[in-house]
């Protein structure tokens, strides 16, 4: 392995940034971790090509922009590794970011971008600057003592989310699931295509997503209002799905066994959301031994649940993040293997 990536990841949601991305980094490519710092990751990873790094690109929701690796060094150190950077496509840019809130961040780029001009010119070239569209925007993060560099290879388009807000579908209810956290649910299932179901689909604010990432979309409902609801919504995007009046205690009267390739769900999870009659820990675990039933053996579950519910499941605990949902809620993002032969 020869290609190292570094990430920006974003600073919500504390551990999600980092395993989402390893989530997806697992069904691309093989990969090792150099180093992981403030918001920052540097990984070595087999694969390296425009086909691989745009499907980061599209399919990451938590990391704010990829780089291709250059090096590190100490912030003393600067100009004799920017003598080492290898050389690059011009026109190209400095940008300098600071993390311990230091000001006069331009007037660094500025100096910075001078000392690489240098360095150019003794490449027996001559260099050449556009702030709006470089072929190169060469990045530095300092944080503490050390500076990490990269060639910017693309921001993470956010504005998509925006348009897919639960207020902007056709069909909305307060316990609709904000888009990107449900894309970052899909993406820790480690799944790229294939059938995915979401038992407790409400409004379909995850089916919307996966159907979006191009997999095969089935949903279960037991209220028939949210089963033609997630029907609009996912027509509204334009995307084929069985949605199913059922419970999700039951799901293999709805589909056979080992049926799906990875399941995503959040269950009622208190006053907002109807528990239809059932003890809620209990509609957790019921319906959990349900879902490993229709699930393929090796893939996973990712499951939001309270802090305070017990599951209790023979499937294999893979990672849980905790996750703040408003003042007076906290969840777990749970991931969940079904064993194989199980
Ligand atoms: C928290 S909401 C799901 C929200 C969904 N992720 C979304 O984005 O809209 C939980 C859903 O579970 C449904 N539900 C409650 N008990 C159920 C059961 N036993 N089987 C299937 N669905 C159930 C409710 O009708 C509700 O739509």
């Amino acid at each position: 392995m020869k290609n190292a990536f570094l990430f920006v990841l974003s600073k919500e949601y504390r551990t999600l940034p980092l395993a989402e991305l390893e989530a997806v980094l697992s069904v691309e490519t093989d990969f090792d971790l150099w180093e992981a710092k403030e918001n920052l990751a540097i990984y070595e990873t087999s694969r390296s090509g425009s086909k691989f790094l745009s499907t980061l690109a599209e399919r990451l929701v938590l990391t704010n922009s990829i780089h291709r690796f250059v090096g590190s060094c100490y912030l003393e150190d600067l100009e004799e590794f920017l003598e080492t950077l290898p050389h690059f496509e011009m026109p190209f840019r400095v940008r300098v970011h600071l993390y311990e809130g230091k000001e006069r961040t331009e007037m660094l780029e500025r100096e910075v971008g001078g000392l690489i001009s240098g360095v150019i010119r003794r490449w027996g070239k001559e260099p050449r600057i556009d702030l709006e569209n470089p072929r190169t925007s060469i990045e530095f993060f300092i944080t503490g003592n050390e500076v990490y560099c990269g060639f910017k290879i693309a921001d993470i388009e956010k504005k998509q989310f925006e348009m897919r807000r639960p207020m902007r579908k056709p069909f909305v209810k307060p316990v609709s699931l904000e888009p990107r956290i449900a894309r970052v649910m899909v993406n820790l299932t480690r799944t790229k295509k294939g059938r995915i179901l979401d038992p407790f689909c409400g409004t379909g604010g995850i089916l919307v997503e996966a159907g979006l990432m191009g997999m095969r979309v089935f949903g279960v409902d037991a209220d028939r209002e949210m089963v033609e609801g997630c029907r609009r919504n996912l027509e509204f995007f334009g995307i084929e799905g069985e949605i199913r009046e059922g419970d999700a205690r039951e799901l293999e009267r709805l589909f056979s066994r080992n049926f799906f390739d990875c399941i995503v769900t959040a269950p009622p999870y208190g006053r907002l959301s109807s528990t239809r009659g059932s003890g809620i820990e209990e509609l957790y675990n019921e319906s959990i031994e349900s879902m490993e039933r229709v699930l393929k053996p090796g893939c996973f579950l990712v499951i939001a649940a309270p802090t305070d519910i017990n599951i209790k499941t023979k499937m294999k605990l893979i990672e849980i993040h905790r996750q703040r949902v408003n003042r007076s809620l906290e969840r777990n993002i749970t991931v969940y293997q079904k064993v194989k032969g199980g």
